[in-house]
Formats: structure tokens, sequence, C-alpha cells
């Protein structure tokens, strides 16, 4: 007998690896001086920041007055700590680099028009997500760079017409700075936005593929 049930879930799941990974794949396409790898470069960029990001987890702490030092316990007492924190922070700069070059690239070739719009649209969203993971890092460190950025920041979303005071409490929590302030900016670095990062990711690929594969040179 048939079970279907577990026929239907071995189904979706081939269907959905068969979207991720195309049976061809346009000659023109596969080369490295049409795409210059960089929406792939991207991901690896993004693949090293969630590593070493849960290893900078365990010694930093996300309070007004021990996230510097905790910083710097990181950088000069730590095992591995600097390395860890520098390869955290540059292919954070690689990945925003990385992620405008792709962008020039797709621009360049033509490859947002249709049927690819809708996917330029979702790269658009991940080019703002990406900036704004490394503008929330940029905080953490909380010098005195940090909190005049934060205060900036938060001024000038407050200053928004109509929505800015709700944003304001939505994006930086309470007006006086706190702790919670700190730790709202955590959630957002290390779970809120790269758990949009990834969902935007997936349904890019997925819309590669929906539209035919990687263009073509124009
Ligand atoms: C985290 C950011 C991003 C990642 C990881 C990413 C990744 C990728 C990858 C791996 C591809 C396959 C082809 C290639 O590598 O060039 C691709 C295609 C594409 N991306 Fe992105 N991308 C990102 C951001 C963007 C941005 C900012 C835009 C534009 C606003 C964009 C628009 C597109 C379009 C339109 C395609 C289809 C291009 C074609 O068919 O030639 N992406 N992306």
């Amino acid at each position: 007998m048939i079970d279907l049930s577990e026929r239907s879930t071995k189904g979706s799941f081939s269907r959905l690896l068969l979207h991720l990974h195309p049976r061809t794949i346009p000659e023109a396409s596969a080369r490295v001086r049409f795409t210059w790898c960089f929406g792939g470069l991207a991901v690896w960029m993004f693949l090293i920041e969630s590593i070493t990001g849960v290893v900078l987890m365990l010694r930093y702490v996300p309070t007004l007055s021990d996230a510097y030092p905790s910083i710097q316990d990181i950088t000069h007492i730590a095992p591995y700590g600097f390395f860890v924190r520098n390869l955290h922070y540059w292919c954070g700069q690689g990945m925003v680099v990385l992620v405008v070059l792709h962008m020039v690239r797709v621009f360049v070739t033509g490859s947002f028009a249709a049927p690819r719009r809708m996917n330029w649209l979702i790269g658009l969203m991940l080019l703002i997500g990406t900036l704004l993971v490394d503008f929330t890092g940029y905080l953490l460190i909380w010098d005195d760079r940090a909190l005049w950025a934060w205060t900036i920041a938060r001024n000038l979303t407050q200053g928004l017409p109509i929505l800015g005071p709700f944003s304001a409490a939505i994006i930086f929590g309470p007006p006086e700075l706190g702790d919670m302030s700190l730790i709202r900016l955590y959630a957002w670095h290390v779970v809120v936005l790269p758990a949009a990062l990834v969902l935007l990711m997936g349904w890019h690929f997925w819309r590669v593929r929906k539209d035919g594969g990687i263009s073509k040179p124009l």
C-alpha cells in the first residue's frame, strides 16, 4: 500500500531541492565574468558572519556598563578573540561591498528587467537588511561613536512625520538611554535581522530559479 502522506512530503522536498539546484545552466551565465560570483560570495560572507557571531556571543555582554569592556576582553584576553572579532568585522564590511557590487552587476547586465523585477525588489530588501545588520553591529561596540550614532539615528527616526515616535519606540526601545536600549539593538542584530535575511535569501534564490535561472548576457 502506498503511504500518500509520506509520498507527498518527499515529493515537496525533492521539488524544493530541484528548484534550488537547476539541472542545466546556460553556458554563458555560468561564466565567472558574467556574474563575478558576487551574489554567491555575499552568501559565504553571511555564513562566516553567522558562525563568528555565535562565537562572539559567548563573551559579549549587552549592557551599557559591560558592553565596551567585554569587547576589550574579546580583543585582548579571550583565546583567538582578536582573530574572531576581526573576521566578523571584515566579513561584515566585505558583505556590504559584495552586495553593492552584485547589485551593480545585476543593473549593468539588465537583469532587473522582466521577468526578474520581483527579484530586484527582494534584492533591495536584502540590501537594506544587510546595511541595518552592519549598522546595529557598529552600535553594539558602545564606544563614543556608537553612543552618538545611536542618538542621531533615534532622533532622526523620532522626527519622522506621524509614525516617528511609534517607530522610534519599536526600533530603539524606551526614550531614556538604559540597558534596554542596548538589549533592543542586540535583538535586532543577532535575531530579527539575520532571520529576515535568511528568509529573504531563500525567497531570492527560489525566484532566480522560477525566473528561468540566471539571466543570459545581453
Ligand atoms: C544579501 C544580499 C544578496 C545575496 C546573498 C544575493 C544572492 C544572489 C545570488 C547567489 C544570485 C545568483 C546570481 C549571482 O550570483 O549573481 C542572485 C541573483 C540576483 N540578485 Fe541577488 N543577492 C543579494 C542582494 C541583491 C540586491 C541588493 C539586488 C538588487 C537590488 C539583487 C538582485 C538580484 C537579481 C535581479 C538576480 C537575478 C540576476 C540574474 O538572473 O542575472 N540581489 N542574487
